[in-house]
């Protein structure tokens, strides 16, 4: 008998959702009850999350096969062995979140490993926990060194939920939080034209996600991020990239925007953005890393931009391991073996269902299905979880089922999933 100490599974289904209800949100309660499939997460292990209890009394949980890794956190599964270990030794080594005024030995350590990693000359990086503040760290790096304001993205767009992040999102983020600032301007995503009609020399930055996630897995053409490239060159406009889900093995390549959407497109931006699967889902970090220039905002004052629980000496220790793990040649050879097989069976499966698939799209293990039409998306969602899978629809592109499971997947449960969309699609 296991001695350990009972944390998960303490509340039935039914008292959780309603305490969920009563404590956190009643909309969430109610739209995940009224699915009916018993949706509360339970233990979850490499590619599996077991739901807490079946959807009925006397069902079994659902277990299902990781699709959705909350688009890329867990990169590496959950509970991945080293990842656990490094985490437990860091803790037992001393380690903790660690004073943000003071140098830190693992904050150098890691920022060093991601210069050796990342693409260019982009060399420096600083820390924060989530996504959003990571993005307005860009956003701010690219006006103070600008000196402009002016801010373009993409108008199906999902960089976070913060200021300078939400700003730079689609419409549907922020009109309810009044935040459509005229600063930020929104383009469709690799539409050069539009671009070359809203850019100019009062703009800061442009902030583009390499492969658009939230808004329908878009793969640009060739040629456009260097075609971007040159004209913010020309502008001396900041060219910032979000690879908060593309970076880090995602693509195939270490980062998207440097391989991993064409192998002959190597495009170096300014600043890159990373979040998500630098948790190695276990302790919260993001990163900007910049080129080297940005630096000299911080000479007057280098405490300008300061997060206490950014890059937690703890996180960074962490998060050098799974560095360690996903930038081995091996790794990215894996993942782009099965991205392969995984691409090359939803096209097949999009040849024998195209009454209902519209387009199969992807790079590496990032993979949309576009539907005919919302509901189709929508029941092909749920019949997936009644099926064991969990994947989701984009939400600015709904039409849309994206598949993001983890890197480490086998060539067999990639196998089961195909299976698993096909008995999906027939019963849809
Ligand atoms: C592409 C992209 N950028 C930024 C973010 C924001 O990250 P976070 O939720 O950690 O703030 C997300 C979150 O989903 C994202 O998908």
């Amino acid at each position: 008998m296991s001695s350990r100490k009972k944390i998960i599974g303490t509340i039935g289904q039914k008292d959780l959702v309603q305490m969920y209800a009563n404590y956190v949100s009643k909309y969430k309660a109610g739209f995940f009850d009224s699915l009916g499939l018993g949706v509360v997460q339970g233990k979850r292990k490499e590619l599996i999350i077991k739901m807490l209890e079946g959807s009925t009394e006397g069902e079994p949980p659902l277990e299902l096969i990781d699709c959705h890794t909350s688009g890329g956190v867990f990169n590496l599964g959950h509970h991945h062995t080293e990842i656990n270990k490094a985490l437990i030794e860091g803790l037992e080594a001393g380690l903790d979140i660690g004073d943000h005024h003071l140098l830190s030995e693992q904050r150098a350590l890691l920022a060093k490993q991601m210069a050796d990693l990342l693409p260019g000359d982009i060399c420096k990086t600083m820390f924060s926990v989530g996504g959003g503040e990571a993005i307005d760290l860009a956003i701010k790096l690219s006006r103070a060194f600008t000196k402009r304001k002016k801010i373009i993205s993409a108008n199906r767009a999902y960089h976070g939920v913060t200021g300078f992040a939400l700003g730079a999102c689609a419409s549907n983020f922020k009109d309810p939080f009044l935040w459509n600032l005229p600063d930020f301007q929104q383009v469709p995503f690799a539409d050069i034209e539009s671009l070359r009609k809203t850019i100019d020399e009062e703009t800061a930055c442009v902030l583009f996600e390499t492969i658009p996630a939230t808004g329908g897995i878009l793969i640009p053409p060739e040629g456009y991020f260097k075609e971007l490239r040159e004209i913010c060159d020309d502008l001396g406009v900041v060219m910032i990239v979000d690879e908060v889900q593309t970076g880090l093995g995602r693509t195939g390549w270490m980062w998207g925007i440097f391989g991993g959407v064409y192998p002959s497109e190597k495009i170096i931006p300014d600043i890159i953005v990373l979040a998500k699967g630098m948790s190695a889902g276990v302790y919260p970090l993001s990163t900007t890393s910049y080129k080297p220039q940005f630096d000299d905002i911080f000479e007057d004052d280098p405490f300008l931009h300061i997060s206490t629980t950014g890059g937690s000496e703890l996180g960074c220790y962490v998060t050098r391991k799974m560095l360690d793990i996903v930038s081995q040649p091996k790794f990215l050879e894996h993942v782009q073996k099965r991205g392969t097989q995984f691409g090359e069976g939803l096209i097949e499966l999009q040849e024998k269902f195209s009454e209902k698939i519209v387009d199969v799209r992807g790079r590496g293990l990032m993979w949309g299905i576009e539907f005919e039409d919302e509901f189709t998306s929508l029941l092909f969602t749920l019949t997936m979880i009644k099926n064991g899978v969990w994947c989701d629809y984009c939400g600015n592109h709904k039409v849309t089922n994206k598949f993001l499971p983890p890197l480490i997947i086998k060539a067999m449960d990639v196998d089961e999933v195909l299976k698993r969309i096909g008995v999906t699609l027939k019963e849809i």
